[in-house]
């Protein structure tokens, strides 16, 4: 089985479904007035189900080649979305559009995760991925960032009568941005913190905030769903953040694997 188209097929499938939930939170966000932009989010929505969809039909057999020009249409979407995002954000910090529903935060966090499976199409298709011990703080640190806004929509998106869980998402938020500059810390000691005692604790330390957290999502979207819970949340939001969050512990697991496989630290993997 070839690596490249694995590894591309599986980013795509997850990431293509993301954009694709943006596109209606976006939407939903809008006023009716806004009609120009509810037809542009709506365009989008269109288009990653069709990416979706066709990298769900394409085998692990495809030609790489197939694949590669998959990844440049890909990465022509992910670019506009980004793009999309970004104008929308100028447009609530300008003050443009009044009593839209979606936060600031928001719509910069579903731009950062654009640029994110962006930035991997092109590594993928340049073969350029990072050394391993490179690739696990550069992940974390944009990670733990994705990790500290959810908390953070999730503790201003349930109802304020709702005390005990907006309190415990202020300590998911409070935890992850102590986690978030820990990270940075280590990032800026490079490359002498590239240990793999180090790197290792650091792994550690982030799986037990992550799976915690994770567990806290998956409780909020259950009782989201049982209609137990006073929230302005989307169920369907509830459960995109769970599942970022299982792609976080994905990750991070695979990190781990390759650590203590005595992956060389130097060395590209195919993370
Ligand atoms: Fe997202
Ligand atoms: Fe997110």
């Amino acid at each position: 089985m070839n690596a490249f188209v694995a590894r591309s097929l599986e980013e795509i499938r997850f990431w293509s479904r993301i954009m694709k939930e943006h596109s209606l939170f976006l939407k939903l966000g809008f006023r009716c007035e806004d009609t120009q932009l509810i037809q542009e989010a709506n365009a989008f929505y269109a288009l990653f189900e069709q990416i979706e969809a066709k990298a769900h039909a394409y085998q692990a057999n495809t030609a790489p080649e197939t694949i590669r020009q998959f990844n440049i249409e890909v990465y022509t979407a992910a670019s506009h979305i980004w793009v999309f995002k970004r104008k929308v954000l100028g447009l609530i910090l300008s003050c443009k559009l009044p009593g839209a529903n979606n936060f600031p935060l928001l719509v910069d966090h579903t731009s950062r995760e654009a640029n994110y499976f962006r930035n991997r199409l092109a590594q993928l298709n340049n073969g350029q991925l990072e050394p391993l011990a490179d690739a696990i703080i550069d992940e974390n640190v944009f990670f733990l960032k994705i990790m500290a806004d959810h908390a953070k929509f999730i503790g201003h998106l349930l109802d304020p009568s709702e005390r005990k869980l907006v309190e415990q998402s202020r300590e998911f938020s409070h935890d992850f941005d102590q986690l978030l500059w820990q990270a940075q810390d280590l990032s800026s000691m490079r490359p002498q913190s590239q240990t793999r005692p180090l790197l290792g604790q650091f792994l550690d330390q982030n799986r037990v905030s992550v799976a915690s957290l994770r567990d806290f999502k998956k409780t909020a979207r259950d009782l989201i769903n049982a209609c137990r819970i006073k929230s302005i949340i989307h169920p369907l939001l509830a459960d995109h953040v769970y599942r970022e969050a299982e792609r976080f512990l994905a990750i991070i697991d695979m990190f781990e694997n390759s650590l203590k496989g005595n992956a060389p630290l130097n060395q590209v993997a195919w993370h």
